[in-house]
């Protein structure tokens, strides 16, 4: 049976690699598959590594379920992505809501990436520095970041994270970009003056939650508009979803899509790795998100492997 990474390694790519999270790590048979570092080659944490989780009070740090998934990495011998410094989503509401001013707001994103990106000093491949900064219109998102520090958060983030740890990849990560539009346009214009000013950046993480038969084209040249401006490019939550109930239709519809997917990341030789956003449905987040939706991994709940699979190894 093929093993994703060795495969994804064959074809030049650096990894290929799974979300994870904590909850899961008492599941013996999910972990059976999931510490295989011949199928895994790097992890995320899906939650463990947020805001929310590692600073839920101010200046209050706490590591543990963080720890945990960096361990497991460690002893599997797994790259580790650090996910994520800067996002306004499961950002606990004293900073949400903290009504700081400019001065204030910035010492507290400096000392959150710092401090964060700092414990794991030495630990991870790469940090999703920022995290989703754009509307899907191009336009960026005001929260509340943008609304009290306008752009600067974003190289603030960056110089801190840059001090915290100089060896690891800062990534800036959202969807939407995956193909061409206006999204994809402004995160290219971002990259573009953050480069042009000098702010240390290395990679764009283009997440890939996608739905099946509704695949955009122009996957690759996207991607290569992004390694042209000098910097890597990693597909960092891929999962392709689709309407429950599953048909063989509509699996056969996926492995097509996930084909599709993991062929433009391998033309592309500036795009680096592949992280799917786990690995099998039964922990999937989709249908909790995206009601009636589901099916979207690779592996069944049963932990049966899906055509899918086929398709990702197809692609490589
Ligand atoms: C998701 C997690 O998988 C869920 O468990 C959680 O409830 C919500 O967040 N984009 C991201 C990820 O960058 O952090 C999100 O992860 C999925 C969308």
């Amino acid at each position: 049976t093929q093993k994703l990474n060795t495969v994804a390694k064959s074809a030049g790519k650096t990894y290929f690699g799974t979300a994870t999270d904590n909850s899961e790590l008492s599941d013996s048979a999910y972990i059976a598959i999931l510490n295989d570092g011949t199928m895994f080659g790097q992890i995320t944490p899906a939650n463990s590594m947020k805001w929310d989780a590692t600073e839920p009070s101010r200046g209050s740090f706490t590591f543990t379920q963080g720890d945990q998934i960096a361990n497991l990495a460690k002893s599997n011998g797994q790259l580790l992505r650090g996910h994520n410094c800067v996002w306004y989503n499961q950002l606990p509401s004293w900073v949400s809501s903290g009504g700081f001013n400019a001065a204030t707001l910035s010492s507290i994103v400096t000392t959150h990436c710092s401090t964060v990106v700092g414990h794991y000093k030495g630990q991870t491949y790469a940090w999703d520095v920022i995290n989703e900064p754009f509307n899907d219109d191009g336009t960026w998102r005001t929260d509340v970041f943008y609304n009290t520090l306008n752009t600067s958060y974003v190289p603030l983030a960056l110089n801190a994270a840059r001090t915290a740890d100089p060896a690891t990849k800062l990534y800036i990560n959202d969807y939407n970009v995956e193909y061409a539009g206006a999204k994809s346009t402004a995160l290219q214009n971002l990259v573009k003056s953050l480069k042009s000013a000098g702010t240390p950046l290395d990679g764009v993480g283009l997440q890939y939650h996608m739905i099946s038969g509704s695949m955009p084209g122009g996957l690759a040249s996207n991607i290569q508009a992004f390694t042209s401006l000098g910097v890597e490019v990693a597909i960092t939550e891929l999962d392709i979803r689709m309407t429950l109930p599953p048909t063989a239709a509509k699996y056969a519809q996926q492995k097509t899509d996930y084909q599709t997917v993991i062929s433009a990341c391998k033309s592309v030789t500036g795009c680096i790795g592949i992280t799917i956003w786990d690995w099998t449905d039964k922990y999937s987040w989709v249908p909790s998100t995206f009601s009636g939706q589901g099916a979207a991994c690779p592996w069944d709940a049963t932990y049966l492997k899906k055509p899918a699979f086929d398709g990702i190894v197809a692609g490589l």
